[in-house]
This record gives C-alpha cells, sequence and structure tokens, in this order.
C-alpha cells in the first residue's frame, strides 16, 4: 500500500494575549490557582471579526506553502471544528473559496472535538492511500472564546483560540503514517458539553484523559510491532499539564520528550495538536526516521492516535 505521511504544517494564532491576570479581573480566580491546577499562563483570543474559517484560511495557506505546492494540488479539504461560524456552509467549503482551492474539491467539516484533527487525519489517510487524491489540507480550527460563559470560572480558564493545518500526502516507502487508534464512548457524553455555551465535568473529563492518553499511546506503538522505548517525541492533546504530566509518567517518558504549549495557548481545542506539532518542528526536536505519536480526547467522549515514522 502507499505509504502515506505529513508533508506540510502551518499554524496561526490570534495577536491578542489575555493573561491569568486579565482573567482575575473579570472572574474570582488567580494566576497561581491558574497556573498551579492547570499549567496555562495565557492565552490568545480572537477579535470578533475574526471567524473560524478566517484562522483557519491561514494556517491552511501557510501548511500549503510549508509543503511547497499550491492549493490547485489540493485534492480534498477536511477542517476539524466543533465552532463553525454557520450551521452550514461548512467552514470548509469557506476554505475552498477563500484559499483558491479548485472548485469542486470536495470539502467537508468533521466535528469530534478536541480529538477532530485525529478523526481528520486518519480519514484523509484512507484516501491518499487508496490513491484516490495526492494531496489532503487537514485543518483544526477552534473559536472556543465565542461559546464559553467568560462567568464560568469553571471553563474559561482553560480554552484559547487557534488554527493548525497539515498537508498530508505520499512518501517514501519507510516513512510516514504506520498505524491508528479512534474510539469514541458516547456514555461520558454528559461530562462535556456545549448548548451553546461549554459545561464540563472537569474532574471525570481529567481522570479519562490520563487514562486514556498513555492507552491509546500504547496501542498504537504495539500495532506496528514498537515498544514504549522506541518513541522519540509525543504530541498530547494540549488541556492541562497535570494531565499531560499524569500520562508521561506512565508511559516513563523523559519530559524532553513530550510536547507542551498549552502554556501560552491554553486548549485549543482540534488546533492544539497541530499547532503544537508546527512549533516542535521548529523547535528541531522532530527529525528524519522519529517515531511520533500524535494523541488526542475530548468530548464525546472521543480520542485518537496515529503513530508516524517521521519525514517524507
Ligand atoms: N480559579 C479559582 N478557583 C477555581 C477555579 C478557578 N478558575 N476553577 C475552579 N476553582 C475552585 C473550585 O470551585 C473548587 O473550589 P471548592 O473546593 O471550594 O469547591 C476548587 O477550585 C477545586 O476545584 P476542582 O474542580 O477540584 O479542581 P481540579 O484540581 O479538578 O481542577 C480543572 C479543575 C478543570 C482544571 C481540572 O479538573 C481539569 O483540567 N480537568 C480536565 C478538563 C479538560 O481537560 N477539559 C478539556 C478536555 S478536551
Amino acid at each position: 500500500m502507499q505509504s502515506v505521511g505529513i508533508v506540510g504544517v502551518g499554524t496561526y494564532l490570534p495577536e491578542r494575549i489575555v493573561t491569568n491576570y486579565d482573567l482575575s479581573e473579570i472572574i474570582e480566580t488567580s494566576d497561581v490557582w491558574i497556573r498551579s491546577r492547570t499549567g496555562i499562563r495565557e492565552r490568545r483570543i480572537a477579535e470578533k471579526d475574526m471567524l473560524t474559517a478566517n484562522m483557519a484560511v491561514e494556517a491552511g495557506k501557510r501548511a500549503i506553502d510549508n509543503a511547497g505546492i499550491s492549493p490547485q494540488d489540493i485534492g480534498m479539504i477536511i477542517v476539524a471544528t466543533v465552532t463553525p461560524d454557520y450551521a452550514f456552509p461548512s467552514v470548509s467549503c469557506l476554505v475552498q473559496e477563500r484559499l483558491g482551492v479548485l472548485s469542486g474539491t470536495p470539502a467537508f467539516d468533521i466535528s469530534a472535538a478536541c480529538t477532530g484533527f485525529i478523526y481528520g487525519i486518519v480519514t484523509a489517510m484512507q484516501y491518499v492511500q487508496a490513491g484516490l487524491y495526492k494531496y489532503i489540507l487537514i485543518v483544526g480550527a477552534d473559536k472556543f472564546s465565542s461559546i464559553i460563559d467568560w462567568n464560568d470560572r469553571n471553563t474559561s480558564v482553560l480554552f484559547g483560540d487557534g488554527a493548525g493545518a497539515v498537508v498530508i500526502g505520499r512518501v517514501q516507502k519507510n516513512r510516514g503514517i504506520l498505524s491508528f487508534d479512534l474510539g469514541a464512548d458516547g456514555t461520558g457524553s454528559k461530562h462535556l458539553l456545549a448548548n451553546p455555551m461549554v459545561s464540563m465535568n472537569g474532574r471525570e473529563v481529567f481522570k479519562f484523559a490520563v487514562r486514556q492518553i498513555p492507552l491509546s499511546t500504547e496501542l498504537v506503538l504495539k500495532k506496528c510491532g514498537l515498544k514504549k522505548g522506541d518513541l522519540d517525541f509525543l504530541i498530547p492533546h494540549q488541556a492541562n499539564i497535570r494531565i499531560i504530566e499524569g500520562a508521561r509518567d506512565r508511559l516513563g517518558l523523559h519530559k524532553d520528550k513530550i510536547s507542551v504549549t498549552l502554556d501560552r495557548f491554553g486548549n485549543t481545542s482540534a488546533a492544539s495538536i497541530p499547532i503544537s506539532l508546527a512549533f516542535e518542528i521548529e523547535q528541531g526536536n522532530i527529525k528524519d526516521n522519529d517515531i511520533v505519536v500524535l494523541v488526542g480526547f475530548g468530548a464525546g467522549l472521543t480520542w485518537g492516535a496515529v503513530c508516524l515514522r517521521w519525514g517524507t
């Protein structure tokens, strides 16, 4: 079968920084509480006219440039989001038009909350592997600031806005995606939902995440005949530093082998994994031939992981 991998990455983060101190002026909270309970120092919040689609377009453009291709080369667009600007049309159709991707190119959104980007990668991978499309753009974009009750200190301190994108395409035989794990458990749907504002049972989501990250990570490694010790870099969904540290301990991973970007960006939902991936590539922390696992979890409850041998 055709090997499929990530051939380009791009991000967009709004300029406006909202610190914990800023939040402590509008709700009863403190920088010390937020930092010690979550690891978050600040987050980016989009201006009113910066819609989810605008952020997705910017990240998508950068990923296409980074892949060294043009928008006309894109065969399909998938946007993972739970904060679309309209019930319809989808964000992906807006992205198609604004990026100058050829009219007629299929485009659809995926709703799997913070796991949406992983669902998107795994979906896209099937089409490229089957030889149906050469390049697919996957964007994770969310504007949680639009669905947060800013008076609810349980949730308002956790999230930020942003977008991250990748292009997937064919890669040489011994590179690319080696295995994946996807799952959902609707019995946990009550723990994290938006109708229309976000409400959450933080403790339940916390327990689920600390359990699920190591489970999915070990499973994708096992599926391609690898062990924990073979893992070079882990990119987990960025929700809470204590979740990441708990998972890291269970996996016995050194702290330099796991991505942490939530201190600067908070939880950017579907965007958090591609944003972290792009950041780690830029820092030189992911090298050719490295074994990399991307792992997410979120509302649904949903989870997913992808194991790759990095390189094109
Ligand atoms: N500032 C100050 N105090 C706060 C607060 C805030 N922003 N938010 C909650 N508190 C208070 C609570 O009211 C509670 O007070 P009480 O004991 O008087 O009732 C106290 O802090 C402890 O709350 P608790 O819920 O036990 O804190 P916690 O250690 O579980 O941390 C979360 C709360 C939300 C940070 C944590 O549960 C979490 O991160 N869960 C996972 C959430 C997540 O990842 N969601 C996204 C998934 S994609």
